[in-house]
């Protein structure tokens, strides 16, 4: 009798359930495209740097003054931060959400196996999510916070901050890493994203991750190689 009552309860919970993952796989799959828009803007805008100092510095000063005179000076600038502020607190939530049910999950016997190797690449995607973070913070000390030139020079000047850090062996080494692991993570989060939203050609959506991840890491990789090559100085 017990059983016959609690098996409708258990069935009514786990549909419940599953309807909060599929909410908190949404929520990280339109965090994530968030800031894949914003990683893509952001690349095209650093290769201006191939056109010189003036043009480099102008497109920053554009960003400020894009709007203007109607808006207010950085109201653009300030849009796109508060989003992508939202997009990485929403995309850090569901991660550890979702990380928490599937930890209650396997401590479940009987789906132990089913899940083992979801679990590789969810490690990997945590461990590469919290390198990519220290990452963003440091990179918002080197260049917009605080300004840090390593070599001593000039902080005012975003071309020249840019160009001193690259010149920099060790931080173009951190750089590169971390388009490497930016990379592996757009990788596996595009594919996986595409397959929450509904794109379920499972091979259309990993051709489309990787070249997206390889546009984006290899483009944000080519102004520190030009600039540590001396084509960019
Ligand atoms: C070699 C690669 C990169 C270079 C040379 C670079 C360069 C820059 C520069 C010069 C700025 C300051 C822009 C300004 O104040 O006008 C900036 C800001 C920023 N970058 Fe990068 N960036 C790179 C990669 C990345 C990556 C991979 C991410 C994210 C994962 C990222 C996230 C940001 C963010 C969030 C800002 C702050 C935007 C703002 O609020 O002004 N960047 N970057």
């Amino acid at each position: 009798m017990s059983s016959q009552r609690t098996a409708p309860n258990a069935l009514i919970t786990s549909a419940r359930g599953s309807r909060t993952t599929i909410f908190l796989k949404i929520l990280m799959a339109v965090s994530g495209l968030t800031g894949v828009g914003f990683l893509l803007f952001h690349m095209y805008g650093n290769l201006k740097a191939f056109g010189g100092e003036h043009k480099f510095n102008h497109y920053a000063e554009w960003l400020r003054e894009v709007g203007g005179p109607v808006l207010p000076h950085t109201s653009f600038l300030w849009a796109v931060r508060i989003t992508l502020i939202l997009a990485v607190i929403i995309h850090i939530y569901a991660a550890f959400s979702l990380w928490k049910r599937a930890h209650r999950a396997r401590s479940t016997q009987y789906v132990v196996r089913r899940y083992a190797k979801a679990t590789v690449a969810s490690r990997t995607m945590r461990w590469g999510g919290i390198t990519l973070l220290l990452y963003i913070v440091w990179h918002l000390i080197n260049f917009t916070v605080g300004r840090v030139n390593v070599t001593g020079g000039p902080t005012d000047n975003r071309y020249q901050l840019m160009v001193d850090s690259f010149s920099t062996w060790w931080l173009t080494l951190i750089y590169l890493l971390a388009l490497a692991a930016l990379g592996a993570h757009l990788h596996h989060g595009i594919w996986s994203s595409a397959q929450t939203l509904g794109l379920t050609n499972s091979a259309k959506a990993k051709q489309t991750a990787l070249a997206t991840a390889i546009l984006i890491s290899g483009g944000f990789a080519l102004v520190p190689v030009a600039v540590f090559l001396g084509i960019i100085a």
